[in-house]
């Protein structure tokens, strides 16, 4: 059996023409979504990451803004700008590309930013949100993930059972709660479990999302298996590669996402659909 593949850009494609279209429906309102996306330092892999962000803006019809800014901004300074933007009516969404520099707390930051604003997902009051099932914005990637199943007649997980390998604030968590309001059932394996290949050999669904290359071979899947691929790695050739063996798995799943051309096009376009809403909500 050879899996099918989940083809993120083609998916994207087909979202960022309808956020394109109700883009369309709010400028007859006089209401241009806006996004700021804030980047401190030259980390090279960031640099990538927020010019794709801001041209993914463009492309759909929203106001969007670069701020980036010297590695030796003070913490006080940044939060001093998130202030600004959360009271700037042209800007819907925040969105401040981490890691940030070892000198300035993340979580300070993430928390200074308008849980109205928060397109990324991460505050805590969007994490918590998603926690008791309350409307608020989904981390982009996991909504992204969740988009993908939907997409292959998956939306209602009733009677799956789900394995999310990884269990970080961005991914790991928030994918476990969206497959649980799914009706999945979840099992979150992580560097503390024991037989990892056991826990998988069980799953409808396994969501890669470590960051290590080769998490997920061929013998730790079921036949006919949905593998969703998070993974962002280099062979040692330099080539993008997911944390899954795709050409060992491919041979054993039903569906299989791609890297790249899987998950990644769609963790830009949920940021896309989060600032869109958060645009809807202020023209409601
Ligand atoms: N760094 C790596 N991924 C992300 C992301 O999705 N959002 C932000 N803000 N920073 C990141």
């Amino acid at each position: 059996m050879t899996a099918q593949l989940i083809d993120g850009n083609a998916l994207s494609r087909q979202l960022r023409g309808e956020v394109r279209s109700r883009t369309a429906a709010l400028a007859s309102r006089g209401i241009t979504p806006g996004l700021a996306v804030v980047l401190v330092g030259d980390n090279p892999a960031s640099q990538v990451y927020v010019r794709n962000k801001v041209l993914a803006c463009e492309d759909v019809g929203f106001h969007s803004v670069l701020e980036k800014y010297d590695a030796s901004l003070t913490e006080g300074e940044l939060l001093a700008r998130i202030e600004a933007l959360n009271n700037d009516p042209a800007i819907h969404g925040i969105l401040v590309q981490l890691p940030l520099p070892a000198h300035i707390d993340d979580h300070k930051v993430i928390e200074a930013i308008s849980p109205a604003k928060d397109v990324d997902g991460f505050h805590v009051a969007s994490a918590g949100a998603l926690l008791v099932g309350e409307a608020g914005f989904k981390a982009c990637t996991p909504y992204g993930c969740m988009k993908m199943l939907e997409s292959i007649g998956m939306k209602d997980l009733r009677g799956k059972h789900a394995v999310v390998i990884g269990r970080s604030n961005i991914v790991g968590k928030p994918m476990a709660l969206m497959l649980l309001a799914a009706n999945a059932t979840v099992t979150v394996c992580h560097s503390g479990t024991a037989d990892l290949a056991a826990m998988t050999r069980q799953a409808d669904v396994v969501v890669a999302a470590v960051g290590k290359r080769g998490v997920l071979t061929a013998d730790m899947v079921k036949p006919g298996a949905v593998v969703i691929d998070v993974g962002m790695n280099r062979t040692d050739e330099g080539k993008l590669c997911g944390d899954v063996d795709f050409n060992g798995v491919r041979e054993v799943a039903g569906w299989i996402t791609p890297v790249p051309g899987g998950v990644g096009p769609m963790t830009i376009t949920m940021l896309l659909v989060n600032t869109l809403e958060a645009a809807e909500r202020l023209a409601a």
